[in-house]
């Protein structure tokens, strides 16, 4: 069976992944995680688009029968450049507006507030598409957040003091949603979601994106129970292997890609 693409600057893109597989199940996915250009939040609209074509290519070439941006900042910079490079007949699903179209169901007229990384937010994509949809919105970049998550700090005191110092202003203590702009985020949904009043839900991106991948994507025939999932990255190491595992579970395997040495 074909199988999906999923892509992310790295392996915080598991997190979608994941739900993804879980919805999915009998699907086989093929994920690419961009280690070597990682974090792709602090790099220019210029070089994400450049990233994500190349690899949305070859995802292509490799079967895939639909392809998951499963990062926030490629989905706001690069999603025509990942549209264009898999041509027509492969369908392509983002992390954002599947979001913003069920913050509009949920929340009509609502306030939502968002954080994501600094390509993301200043990007302006999630604020211009809530407020097409009638929602006021706050937004701020996080930009410490993926790093120190990828690097294994979460449920810490280092991702602690991060919040305090991006949150403790009480800047989203009046919306009704706070939308995590970031594929690394839903580690620390529960840490985050403490410096919040209980008023404001957390949402739960990767589940909604599944479901959005489910209703793009016809029923497998042949769908296996177990199938063969592969998670390729583009600079191999012993970090990325271990921190892997606190993404998708203990039985993933990272194989080395050579796409940027050809
Ligand atoms: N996971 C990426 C996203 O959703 C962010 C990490 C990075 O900066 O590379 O935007």
């Amino acid at each position: 069976m074909r199988p999906l693409g999923i892509f992310d600057s790295g392996i915080g893109g598991l997190t979608v992944a994941r739900a993804v597989a879980d919805r999915m199940t009998g699907s086989p996915l093929l994920y690419f995680g961009d280690t070597a250009h990682l974090p792709y939040g602090e790099k220019s609209p210029h070089l994400i688009r450049h990233y994500a074509s190349r690899i949305s290519h070859h995802l292509r070439d490799e079967g895939c029968r639909a392809i998951v941006v499963a990062c926030n900042s490629a989905s706001s910079n690069a999603l025509e450049s990942v549209r264009d490079a898999v041509g027509p007949d492969i369908p392509v699903v983002d992390v954002v507006e599947p979001v913003v179209a069920h913050l509009r169901d949920r929340w009509p007229g609502g306030h939502i507030g968002v954080i994501g990384t600094r390509a993301t937010i200043e990007s302006g994509l999630y604020q211009r598409l809530l407020t097409s949809a009638g929602l006021e919105v706050t937004a701020r970049a996080t930009p410490l957040l993926a790093s120190a998550i990828e690097e294994g700090f979460h449920q810490g005191a280092v991702s602690e003091a991060l919040l305090a110092a991006y949150l403790g202003d009480g800047i989203f203590d009046a919306v009704d949603a706070l939308v995590l702009g970031c594929t690394h985020y839903p580690l620390i949904a529960d840490q985050i979601t403490a410096h919040l009043p209980p008023s404001v839900e957390v949402v739960d991106s990767p589940a909604i994106v599944a479901e959005a991948v489910a209703a793009l994507l016809p029923a497998e025939t042949g769908a296996s129970p177990d199938p063969a999932h592969r998670f390729l990255v583009s600079d191999w190491t012993d970090s990325f292997a271990h921190g892997a595992r606190r993404f998708f579970g203990d039985a993933i395997q990272l194989e080395a890609s050579d796409l940027w040495k050809r």
